[in-house]
């Protein structure tokens, strides 16, 4: 078994996952934008939580969520029945929400002045300040954006999608914060299609249900470490997502 040492604390993150650290040697490399790609409803914005709550509540580092898809209020309730209190994190100044779910109301044209300009270019650049001047307010130690799916569902092709994905990872990683992106699994199988953030991120896990309902999570990128790449499984239950590093798949 490998002993945890001095080095490992300066350039590892803890996930807030004990079986997912195993995984992950450690746990996350400190500074990077990490991409958890997955079929709906597997789990994503769990572990984004479990990430952030772990720094907030044990670590004392401030903690950011960037929400594309629910509102804070709805986002809390949830959480706090999987054992979750983002409200009392906020209270003590140790957790921000940035509500981003306005930029898929913007219309496809909007008016700058007298002048149209395209909405969801102009949603975008929105979004990019806000989450920048939010990022130099609050000064997280981890960010989750979740998801990177709802952001550019206005961009249909893989050619329009990969700048827009390009600007959002350059944001997270001009950041001292580590950063969870989560993004929707669009085709599977052996011909899947890589998509954009997958090149673009520094790590992906990949989190599918498989045959007979049983979830597996694996890591099929993590630049610079050397991780178990095997699926592992893995439960979710009223006390959150735990990953059973130890055991295989059959
Ligand atoms: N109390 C609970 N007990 C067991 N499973 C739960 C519980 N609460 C949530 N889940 C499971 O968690 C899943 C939802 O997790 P989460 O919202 O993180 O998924 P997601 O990948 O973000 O989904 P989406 O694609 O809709 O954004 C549900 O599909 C459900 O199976
Ligand atoms: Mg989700």
């Amino acid at each position: 078994m490998k002993v945890a040492s001095a080095s490992d604390a300066e350039t590892k993150l803890s996930s807030g996952l004990p079986g997912l650290d195993t995984m992950l040697d450690g746990g996350f490399n400190k500074r990077r934008v990490v991409l958890i790609l997955g079929e709906p409803g597997t789990g994503k914005t769990i572990i984004c939580s479990q990430f952030l709550y772990h720094g907030a509540s044990k670590l004392g580092e401030n903690s950011m969520f960037i929400g594309m898809n629910e509102p804070k209020s709805r986002f809390m309730k949830e959480m706090l029945n999987l054992g979750m209190d983002f409200a009392a994190l906020e209270k003590d100044g140790k957790f921000n929400y940035v509500d981003a779910t306005e930029v898929r109301k913007i219309p496809e044209t909007a008016k700058v002045g007298r002048i149209a300009v395209g909405g969801r270019e102009l949603g975008l650049v929105n979004l990019l300040e806000t989450i920048q001047s939010a990022i130099a307010k609050f000064e997280p130690v981890r960010i989750a954006l979740d998801s990177m799916s709802d952001l550019v569902f206005r961009f249909p092709t893989v050619e329009e999608r990969r700048p827009v994905v390009l600007d959002m990872i350059e944001t997270l990683q001009g950041t001292n914060a580590t950063s969870l992106l989560t993004s929707e699994l669009l085709s599977t199988g052996e011909e899947r299609v890589l998509q954009p953030e997958e090149y673009l991120a520094e790590g992906v896990l990949l989190m599918r249900t498989q045959r007979k309902g049983v979830r597996t999570i694996q890591i099929l990128k993590m630049r610079g470490s050397k991780v178990d790449t095997h699926p592992r499984p893995y439960v979710i239950t009223g006390k959150g997502l735990e990953v059973l590093a130890t055991e295989e798949v059959y």
